[in-house]
């Protein structure tokens, strides 16, 4: 079989929300982004994975759908979206939709039916379950289960109506489906299937190692200061996971083009990320782990730790190795959910700026696996600056923020700091297009501020200037494309025990790519195993103005070319 065309493919990822507004309500629209294409188009990205536009209350900004099969009157129409489609395709790129199917909106006419009586049809189409065996429903402790939600609190509401509690993994606006019911995969597949005829070119999946859930839902471990018990050994990566994936494919992708499926699973190993991506195994394309964005996180998520580089590369390293053979990685640093990485893993000062966004994003772009860039990434966004918590927008930041002050003790100013951090309205700011006022981005008020630091940092500069990280990127894409070593070139990674140095080369038949990054403000030499091989290589590209061999200058990347 030959191979797909998502191998030599680069995702750009959209959160309509913060990137263009064309009609001046201070939230991104589908006609914003039809003006924005040609930017995507010049960038030369393959794919467009659009973050959720369908109909939604946006509790979480869209990913709490109430109509799977209408577009959100706040970002347009069909219409829009028929024309959005014709747009990217017409320049010749793809675009994918997200897949919000661990759970609905409970404006979703489904739950409303399933609320309705406990002898509703749809009853079983979400999780109730009764209060705790000998409590007073309703009352503190009485929840079925000791789960937390993801966003702070129980991951139970009680519903006075029935008596009954629902489960939310994600905020109560957010109730699970209940996969068990093959009535409930029906419906999923049947509104997969009318994307797709409608000419979506694949999906990405939210937290779909969700989607089966140990069914007797059992009580989890309660972490010392924490209110409730981490449910996620009970609803990760379940016993039926594949088993769905597998019919899902059969029902929706088998006997299609070939299309782009990414399961998004926080709770993936690489073992089992081998398995859902064989594609012998006809599940999904490719998985996003999490392993290597909470390498800076502890069991306490209100300590935040520094980056340790060899850590960073024990894990990439190993899901590198671990998906050589079967299954395919996806690159990326960056999404609606996670901090700038050049905030987080590079330096954001403007003296670094620029060319440890570059740096991050050479050595991510070279790994094997497709990468993906987040609206901003290619301009070197970075984190805002929030004064309080009133500037903070995101549902999971409050959520945490009201527990974590109100019920669990913490100083405000401790969780403020980890929030400015960590916090996902960091990756939210409006899309930075120019030095205007709101960036260009909308002409009303924005609905999370626009980052100040847009006089400098803008898209409408960097096409301008030839050094910006828009052109690195753009060369980074160009690279990808024209070389199959960058595609398919085995990975080795080199100097596992350096902190500041990320070294590797890649080969595929006589050619062989050496990558050096230094994550590092201080001069640092890559002391490689046969260093004098690559004296007289090619450079490929590099971030700092001079060639200067295998010794780098503060964030510096190099990127050498030889035939073996
Ligand atoms: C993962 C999404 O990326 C995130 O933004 C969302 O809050 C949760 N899933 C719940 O849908």
């Amino acid at each position: 079989m030959d191979n797909p065309w998502w191998h030599r493919s680069v995702v750009y990822q959209i959160y309509p929300r913060s990137f263009a507004d064309a009609n001046g309500d201070g939230m991104g629209d589908l006609r914003g982004i039809i003006q924005r294409l040609d930017h995507l188009a010049g960038l030369g990205v393959d794919v467009i994975w659009l973050s959720p536009i369908c109909r939604s209350p946006q509790d979480d900004n869209g990913y709490d759908i109430s109509d799977y099969q209408d577009i959100d009157p706040a970002f347009g129409s069909l219409a829009d979206f028929d024309e959005l489609l014709a747009g990217v395709h017409e320049r010749g790129m793809r675009l994918i939709m997200d897949l919000v199917v661990n759970h609905s909106s409970d404006e979703h006419a489904w739950f409303a039916e399933s609320r309705s009586g406990k002898d509703s049809p749809k009853r079983d189409w979400y999780w109730w379950r009764p209060a705790r065996p000998g409590m007073e429903p309703g009352t503190p402790g009485a929840e079925p289960n000791n789960w937390g939600s993801v966003f702070g609190g129980s991951a139970w509401e009680y519903d006075p109506a029935t008596g009954e509690y629902y489960l939310h993994i994600f905020s109560r606006k957010q109730p699970d489906l209940n996969w068990e019911n093959p009535e409930v995969r029906e419906a999923v597949y049947a509104m997969m299937n009318w994307w797709l005829d409608r000419g979506v070119d694949g999906f990405r999946m939210d937290v779909i190692d969700h989607i089966s859930k140990d069914t007797s839902l059992p009580d989890g471990v309660v972490r010392p200061g924490s209110l409730y018990a981490e449910g996620g050994p009970h609803y990760m990566n379940g016993p039926r996971n594949h088993e769905f994936l597998h019919e899902m494919h059969e029902r929706v992708f088998a006997g299609r083009a070939t299309l782009l499926t990414v399961a998004e699973m926080p709770g993936v190993t690489i073992e089992e990320a081998a398995r859902y991506t064989d594609p012998a195994r006809r599940e999904v394309d490719m998985v996003f782990g999490f392993e290597h964005v909470w390498v800076d996180r502890g069991p306490d998520p209100w300590v935040l730790y520094p980056l340790r580089l060899t850590k960073l590369k024990g894990i990439l390293g190993r899901w590198q190795a671990g998906l050589a053979d079967v299954g395919w990685n996806s690159l990326y640093w960056n999404n609606h959910d996670q901090p700038r990485v050049v905030s987080r893993y590079g330096d954001d000062s403007p003296e670094f700026r620029v060319r440890s966004a570059k740096m991050l994003g050479a050595v991510l772009h070279l790994h094997r696996g497709t990468p993906y860039i987040y609206q901003g990434e290619e301009i070197g966004m970075t984190n805002a600056p929030f004064a309080s918590i009133a500037d903070f927008r995101d549902i999971e930041a409050l959520g945490h923020y009201a527990q974590a002050v109100e019920h669990e003790g913490h100083s405000s100013e401790d969780v403020l700091t980890v929030l400015r951090a960590r916090g996902r309205d960091n990756a939210r700011t409006p899309m930075q297009w120019d030095d205007s006022h709101q960036a260009g981005f909308t002409t009303g008020t924005p609905w999370l501020a626009v980052n100040p630091n847009h006089k400098e940092i803008n898209a409408a500069a960097a096409v301008e200037d030839p050094d910006s990280v828009y052109h690195f990127y753009r060369r980074l894409i160009a690279l990808r494309h024209d070389d199959p070593v960058v595609v398919y070139g085995d990975f080795t990674m080199l100097l596992p025990d350096d902190e500041r140095l990320y070294a590797f080369t890649r080969r595929h038949g006589d050619t062989e790519l050496l990558v050096v990054g230094n994550f590092s403000g201080e001069r640092a030499r890559a002391d490689i195993p046969g260093a004098e091989a690559w004296s007289s290589a090619e450079l490929v590209l590099t971030n700092a103005p001079a060639r200067t061999g295998l010794d780098l200058e503060p964030w510096q990347v190099v990127i050498y070319r030889r035939r073996a």
